[in-house]
């Protein structure tokens, strides 16, 4: 089944190259994103051509249009995946067509960092904190009681309607982490519970050290790096942990990263979030693929990271939420550091799972430009998960994109809370 959407008045393909043209002309091939590796679930892309030249993201971000623009295009979706982009009048015969209309496309949102397997909320915490009270790591314990009091049917109906409200703000590709169990029998249940919904789960039983083993900090790291990774690593891609004060020590978290690794598993990393520290860096030593939060970064941390294959994910709810600082994304971005932006949808600190949202914040108070809020919400998301075949559209990329109401991608931060996602594609699937 062959699908054409034509008419498209401007259309994101992150793709290096693709607006240098007036008009349009044809995407030759894909990019791929540095270091990545194999990807559960992730199926074969078909062959296509290399771009010289083209094979980055960090490279995408250096130019002066990272989205790679077209106008007046067209995209031919064949099954899963898109087969072919060029200018809307030199587009092939389809099975079926839909007209853009002069709307904006854009590639479906890769959200790569997510806390949605959970029981209950904190709407009083919540609501103390826009009265003062300051966010602490230690109100995620109140979150694992109702986690650990929850069915796994109730968790997954829970999950289930996260995920559809993400598909219909344009989200096509979650992370998922556990980390509200803290017990081996828990973790396991939420990783398996997230591993039903998607091949990017992430075990993060060092989220906090729970109230059974307070004062035995060393001791929970010895359950989470043996019985506790033994269940979770079969249903798991990534290892996580909350490297901060109030959660664990650099020396814990080494120990938690590198026994994920041991286990075949790859880093990812909360570090400073609350306060400067040590995690950037262990996690750029241990090649993590992303470090997410970076709220207080140190010149020595954004060096670090400007040399290296480590995503910084930023999550502009947290700060949003919380009513901490915003990182500078400028700072970060001209030193020539990748960067992602997700929602850490969680019951604590960022409760959106918007990222229309966060891409309007990060725009106005982490002073990106709409154009790279919006790669770096796509193409950044997929470099953060190591992912060549999501985040662009491109031949031979999985058929995942969204379908604005509006003319321009500009609208997303332009117009802050309003629904502006017409149609979404997942897999060639319109959702
Ligand atoms: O990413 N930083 C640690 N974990 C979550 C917050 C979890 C919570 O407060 O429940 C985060 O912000
Ligand atoms: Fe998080």
């Amino acid at each position: 089944m062959r699908i054409l959407i034509t008419n498209i008045g401007e259309l994101t393909t992150n793709a290096p190259g693709a607006g240098s043209a007036p008009g349009a002309s044809p995407v030759p091939g894909v990019a791929s994103v540095r270091g990545a590796g194999s990807v559960p679930g992730a199926g074969s892309v078909p062959e296509v051509s290399p771009v010289p030249g083209a094979d980055s993201v960090p490279e995408a971000l250096e130019g002066p249009d990272p989205c790679g623009t077209l106008h007046d295009a067209a995209v031919l979706i064949d099954g899963d995946r898109i087969v072919w982009v060029g200018s809307a009048a030199e587009a092939p015969d389809a099975d079926e067509t839909v007209d853009a209309d002069g709307r904006a496309v854009i590639p479906g949102f890769v959200d790569s960092h997510s806390h949605i397997v959970f029981g209950g909320d904190r709407a009083a915490e919540f609501e103390a904190r826009m009265q003062g009270q300051k966010y602490a790591a230690g109100g995620i314990r109140s979150t694992v009681a109702a986690t650990r009091a929850a069915t796994d049917d109730q968790l997954r109906a829970r999950l289930r309607g996260f995920l559809d409200e993400m598909l219909a703000q344009g989200t096509t590709t979650v992370e998922i982490k556990s980390g509200y169990g803290l017990d081996v029998a828990t973790e396991e249940r939420l990783v398996r519970l997230a591993a039903e919904v998607t091949p990017e789960v992430t075990f993060l039983g060092a989220h906090v050290v729970p109230a059974e083993y307070a004062d035995r900090a060393d001791a929970y790291v010895d359950l989470v790096t043996g019985p506790m990774l033994d269940a979770c690593a079969p249903h798991s891609r990534w290892i996580d942990v909350f490297c901060e004060t109030g959660a664990f020590t650099v020396p814990q978290s080494r120990r938690v990263l590198e026994a994920g690794v041991a286990r075949g598993l790859q880093p990812r990393v909360h570090a400073s979030q609350l306060g400067p520290g040590e995690g950037v860096r262990l996690a750029v030593e241990l090649g993590a693929a992303s470090i997410d939060h970076g709220t207080y970064l140190t010149d020595d941390d954004v060096a670090a990271l400007a040399g290296s294959d480590t995503v910084l994910t930023l999550l502009p709810g947290v700060e949003f939420s919380t009513r901490q600082p915003y990182p500078d994304a400028r700072r970060l971005i001209d030193a020539g550091v990748t960067v992602a932006i997700a929602c850490d949808t969680n019951p604590g600190s960022s409760f959106t799972s918007s990222m229309p949202f966060c891409i309007a914040v990060a725009v106005r108070d982490m002073r990106m430009t709409v154009a790279e809020a919006i790669h770096a919400a796509t193409a950044g998301g997929a470099a953060a998960l190591r992912r060549d075949d999501i985040g662009r559209i491109a031949p031979g990329m999985r058929a995942d994109l969204v379908l604005l109401k509006s003319p321009s991608r500009v609208h997303l931060a332009y117009r802050p809370g309003v629904p502006l996602v017409e149609a979404v594609w997942k897999d060639g699937v319109r959702v």
